[in-house]
């Protein structure tokens, strides 16, 4: 899957019953029927199919937020990579914070969940981040170089990867790193990709945490940011799209 830059995705969370969903969706899919970046939209699963059916004569990409590290069987009330697929998915959110904190996910179940998506053909966007006792701390490196060696199986390679550098404290927070710091800790998962994926210089490292139209133009012009990964502004159709527009998206 070819994935021009910008690349800009939202994360919808546990928002969206199916008329606002439907809503939002056409009103990307009015705007977004050519795109020179990438635009993806991850919807709830329970609008999944029907948000994808509404843009699907678009370019937008359409994604889950979340997989089960198996593909059928006994396991309430989960959604599997191929049951993301057959509902339209062409993505897959893995490791987000509200799962790996508010939920308990440990790296090698992310691992395995992403092992399971590639295996069903998703693009796998798999979000690191720190918290801010860690960064405090000193340890936002080591932390992030953790959670990269801890969900990338060995001898991976680029196709099919995104990771998204979300620092846990800038989630939801409207508090976000300067561009600096953006900057210094996505030349770090560079080279720390470099060495944990074959061919990881070709993998787009997007950033997410409290992105708005207000911030997008400064956060995307910073040398090694591809895109960014946006929850609470991408439920707003023309916060969204200025946002794929500040990073040069039309
Ligand atoms: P936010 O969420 O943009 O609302 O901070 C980002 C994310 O959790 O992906």
């Amino acid at each position: 899957m070819r994935l021009d830059r910008p690349i800009v995705f939202g994360n919808w969370k546990m928002n969206g019953l199916r008329a606002e969903g439907l809503a939002l969706a056409g009103a990307l899919a009015e705007r977004a029927v050519r795109l020179s970046g990438t635009l993806g939209i991850f919807p709830p699963f329970t609008i999944l199919h029907a948000v994808a059916q509404r843009v699907r004569e678009t370019a937008i990409l359409v994604g889950g937020q979340d997989c089960h590290e198996r593909a059928f069987g006994a396991f309430t009330g989960c959604v599997s990579a191929p049951m993301l697929v057959d509902a339209g998915a062409r993505a897959v959110i893995l490791g987000h914070s509200e799962r790996r904190h508010g939920l308990g996910e440990t790296d090698a179940l992310v691992r395995a969940k992403l092992q399971a998506a590639r295996a069903a053909g998703l693009l796998v966007v798999l979000c690191v981040g720190e918290t801010e006792e860690e960064r405090l701390a000193g340890k936002c490196e080591e932390r992030l170089r953790a959670q990269l060696e801890g969900s990338l199986p060995p001898g991976i390679g680029p196709e099919g990867l995104v990771v998204a550098y979300e620092p846990v404290w800038a989630i939801g927070t409207g508090r976000t790193p300067t561009a600096q710091d953006i900057g210094s800790t996505h030349a770090a998962l560079r080279s720390m990709l470099k060495r944990c994926v074959v061919g990881g210089e070709e993998v787009p490292i997007l950033y997410g945490g409290s992105v708005k139209p207000e911030n997008a133009a400064e956060i995307m012009a910073t040398e090694g940011v591809d895109g960014v990964l946006v929850g609470g502004a991408s439920l707003d159709a023309r916060a969204f799209w200025s946002i794929y527009q500040a990073g040069g998206g039309a």
